[in-house]
Formats: structure tokens, C-alpha cells, sequence
């Protein structure tokens, strides 16, 4: 494989005329290839999934959610993008990225996929290429592991190979759009590796770029997550808090908000999404294992991993109170981690069913964008989720169910006696449920139903 000139790569990179592998098509790899190829690059897409391959080969993604990616698809197929899952075909690649996923095992990061991504990259690039890794790394893998990987192959970084870590944080729903408008790091080994990957983002990125060093690229996209993480747990804290000591979170939170240095997010049934959930731990595991324990961001992952637990059992209490200890149908509305979001990977909705599952409930899931039902009944709409229900239970805020006519729910459902409404994540306002029909319980107010009338909500009139 012949090698490239350093000016020689900088020059085809500025005329958009490089060769650029993305290895791994998925939430991250297939947008980004698809941007790359909009500005003007020939993108060889890569996936070890013959499926997936065979889809995008037909001009089927499974991304058709996503707003814009089947149009890009169809414009790019076949002109400057092509799917394939050759890797012969990505021989002599000026530029690899990868895009495969880093997920967390039992008690550490799992980097198999994106060593084997790694040494799939190095059999293709050529010679004083650019390799940019997109995947998230724990900190100090860049410099512990990736470098000596790549030098143990006889080829000497700087030199032989340009290195980049561009972490990706893009969220699903919105993908295209935060691809490119969201502010991005490039974590670079070196001037020249910074220079490179620079100049290829520049082609679609429109939020700006900040060239940094590996290890705090890799740093800031683990403190991003866990800053949420860690705010969202203290939302959920006081929200279980107001559970026990009779006080309904919404009004605490709302008047809390009104101090000029106070910003306390919604609490709810809990935290999804494959970065949220594993990325403060790359970053509690990698500083145990070098002497401090960040002990805050540990317990604000297991709170927030407790919440669909905690409020299964709050629901199969009130259920069974309701109907002389018997089970009942519950409908589960919402399975993606987050409203609006086509996403339902680690959502808190699929510990939340299969708890009631286990605890011998009848669960039917409906979702307006995914099908996952996670072992539950599902049901293609919302009317045939909720018909026999004894409770239905809003877990994910799409913009759907925001906007739905309480009244008409309670009529759709064919029961006499009283039917519960469980709000997981405070969407409604208690009187109107009420209202409606229903028996309102809620994250952050304590289940009234559980102490008969003797329990009052302090606010509520
Ligand atoms: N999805 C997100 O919202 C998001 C956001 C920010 C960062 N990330 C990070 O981006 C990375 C990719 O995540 P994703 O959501 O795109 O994952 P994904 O599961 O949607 O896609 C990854 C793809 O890589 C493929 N793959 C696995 N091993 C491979 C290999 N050796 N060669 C080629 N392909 C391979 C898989 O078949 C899969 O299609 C992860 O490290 C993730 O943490 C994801």
C-alpha cells in the first residue's frame, strides 16, 4: 500500500477528495458517513452486521426515524456512499473512523469491539493515514492502550499513522442536526494528527471544534454524562424524599426553581440510553482503579438504576390493594429512554415491565416510534394498550402523550371501578387525572391510596 505525504493527505482532505472508511454503521457510524459524503468525500461504510449491510445496500435504514437520514441515503447510495461489509474493499483508505460500540461489562469497560475495530483499521489505512476513533473511550485508553496497540504493529504514531479521538455526542432524534451543530473535540496525539481530523469535521461540523489532548477529550465526553447523571439523580432523590415525608415534588421543585441559583431537572422513572448509563462508569472505574473513588457519581448511577424497581413496586402495591391482592393488566405507554427519542436501548421502561411481569402482572407496551415491548404484550396503539386495563402507567414523555385528552383515555378503557394512572414522568396535573377518572399516583408524591384517606398531601387542597 503506497504511502501518503503528510501535505499530500492535508490537500485531499481540503478538496474533499480522500478515500474514508467508517467501520461500525450504526446510530453514530451511518449519519456521520452520510455528512461526510454530503461534503463531498468517497465513504466505504463498514459493518460486521450482513443484515444491516444488506438494508442500507436495498436503501433500507434501520435509523428511519431519524430525521433526514432515508433522504441522505437515497441521494448518496451508490454516487459517493457505499455500504459495504468487504473490508477489501476499504484497502488503502486515506482516513478510518470508528464507530463501534464501547459497552460496559460487569465490573469494567468491554473494548473488544473497538480493538478488533482497531485492528481492522490498521490492515486498511495506508500508510501516513489518519485514524479518528469515535467510540468512547474510558479515560487514559487512548494513551494505554490504543497507542501501544497501534505501535505494537511495528508503525510509529506521528509518523507512520496521524491518531485522533473525536468523541461522539450526538443524541438519537436529533442525530443529523447535533452531528453537525453541536460544538466538537477532537482529542489529537499530536499537531499534525489535530491538523488532519480538523480539517475532515470542518467539512460538516458547523458548532465549532476545539483540538485538545486525547486524555481530556476523553474526559469531558465522560463528565458531560455524568454531570446529567448526577443531576437527574438529585431530581429522583427528592423526589423519593417527598414520597415518604408527604409533600408532592412538582410544587417543591417548582418553588425551589425560583431562587436565582437553583435549576432542579425533572425527576422520573429513571435514566436510558446507551451513554447515559455506562459512561459515568468508564469514569468511576478508571479513577477506583488509580486511587480516588468518586463515590457521588456511583450512587447517582445506582439511584437512577433503582427508579423503574422502585416504581414497579409502588404499582403492584397499588394494584393489588385495588383489587383484593389479585394481578391486573397494566398498559405501559412509552418504551424509548426519552421522549420524542427513537431510541430504546438501556431505557428504564424495560426493568419497569419486566418487574411487573414478575410479579404476575398482564403488561401490554405501546410506543408511537419503536416496537420493544421488553417480554410484554404489545400493542400497535394506544387504545388497545389501555381497553382492559387496571392501571396505565405514561413512563416516556413523547410529545403524544403529553397531549392527551384524560377524559377520552378514561372512556376508551372498558372498567367499571376505578382505574389508576401512574405518571412516571409528571406529565399531568393531579386534579385533572383525578377529574378524569382516575386514581393519580405519581413519582415524588406519595401514593395516597396506600394509607386509604389518612395520608394527606401537604399543598394539595
Ligand atoms: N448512540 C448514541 O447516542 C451515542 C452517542 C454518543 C456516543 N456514542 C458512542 O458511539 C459508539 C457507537 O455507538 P452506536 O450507538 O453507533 O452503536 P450501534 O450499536 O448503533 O452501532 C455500532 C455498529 O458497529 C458494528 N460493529 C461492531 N463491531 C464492529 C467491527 N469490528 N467492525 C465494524 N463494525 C462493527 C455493529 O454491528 C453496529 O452496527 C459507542 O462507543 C457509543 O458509546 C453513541
Amino acid at each position: 500500500m503506497k504511502r501518503i505525504l503528510y501535505e499530500d493527505l492535508e490537500t485531499a482532505l481540503k478538496a474533499r477528495e480522500a478515500k474514508i472508511a467508517v467501520l461500525g454503521q450504526g446510530y453514530i457510524g451511518l449519519p456521520t458517513s452520510l455528512l461526510m459524503a454530503r461534503a463531498g468525500f468517497t465513504v466505504y461504510g463498514f459493518d460486521v452486521n450482513r443484515n444491516l449491510i444488506e438494508g442500507l445496500s436495498r436503501g433500507e435504514t434501520h435509523l428511519r426515524h431519524e430525521k433526514g437520514i432515508s433522504e441522505l441515503l437515497d441521494e448518496l447510495k451508490e454516487r459517493n456512499y457505499f455500504p459495504t461489509g468487504d473490508l477489501s474493499e476499504l484497502y488503502g483508505s486515506d482516513v478510518v473512523l470508528i464507530a463501534v460500540p464501547t459497552p460496559k461489562g460487569k465490573d469494567g469497560p468491554n473494548l473488544t469491539m473497538v480493538l478488533s475495530a482497531l485492528e481492522s483499521a490498521l490492515k486498511i489505512v495506508r500508510r501516513g493515514g489518519l485514524i479518528v476513533i469515535e467510540s468512547t473511550l474510558p479515560p487514559r485508553t487512548f494513551y494505554d492502550l490504543i497507542i501501544p496497540t497501534v505501535e505494537s504493529n511495528g508503525l510509529r504514531v506521528g509518523r507512520d499513522l496521524y491518531l485522533a479521538y473525536c468523541p461522539e455526542r450526538a443524541l438519537p432524534g436529533k442525530l443529523l442536526h447535533e452531528l453537525v451543530h453541536n460544538f466538537r473535540i477532537i482529542g489529537a496525539i499530536d499537531e499534525k494528527s489535530g491538523r488532519l481530523a480538523k480539517i475532515l469535521y470542518e467539512s460538516f461540523v458547523k458548532g465549532g471544534i476545539e483540538v485538545v489532548d486525547p486524555l481530556t477529550a476523553e474526559m469531558v465526553k465522560l463528565v458531560e454524562n455524568s454531570y446529567r447523571d448526577v443531576n437527574i439523580a438529585f431530581a429522583n432523590e427528592v423526589a423519593r424524599m417527598c414520597e415518604v415525608l408527604g409533600v408532592d415534588v412538582r410544587r417543591v421543585r417548582e418553588l425551589a426553581n425560583r431562587h436565582p441559583r437553583v435549576n432542579m431537572l425533572v425527576p422520573g422513572i429513571g435514566v436510558g440510553g446507551s451513554c447515559l448509563t455506562k459512561d459515568p462508569w468508564f469514569l468511576f472505574w478508571a479513577s477506583q482503579e488509580r486511587g480516588y473513588r468518586p463515590n457521588l457519581i456511583k450512587r447517582a448511577r445506582e439511584l437512577n438504576a433503582e427508579m423503574p424497581y422502585h416504581y414497579a413496586d409502588v404499582l403492584d402495591d397499588v394494584v393489588r390493594r385495588l383489587k383484593g391482592g389479585r394481578s391486573g393488566v397494566i398498559a405501559v405507554l412509552g418504551s424509548t429512554y426519552k421522549g420524542d427519542v427513537p431510541d430504546p436501548r438501556e431505557s428504564p421502561v424495560e426493568p419497569f415491565v419486566k418487574e411487573l411481569i414478575k410479579r404476575g402482572h398482564a403488561v401490554k407496551v405501546y410506543d408511537p416510534l419503536v416496537r420493544s415491548s421488553f417480554g410484554g404484550e404489545y400493542a400497535p396503539d394506544i387504545l388497545e394498550a389501555v381497553e382492559e386495563a387496571d392501571a396505565v402507567a405514561f413512563v416516556t414523555d413523547h410529545t403524544e402523550f403529553k397531549m392527551i385528552d384524560l377524559r377520552k383515555l378514561r372512556g376508551a378503557i372498558r372498567k367499571e371501578g376505578p382505574v389508576i394512572l401512574f405518571d412516571g414522568r409528571l406529565l399531568f396535573d393531579p386534579k385533572e387525572a383525578e377529574e378524569a377518572g382516575f386514581i393519580y399516583i405519581s413519582v415524588g408524591r406519595p401514593p395516597k391510596i396506600l394509607e386509604g384517606s389518612l395520608i394527606t398531601i401537604e399543598g394539595d387542597e
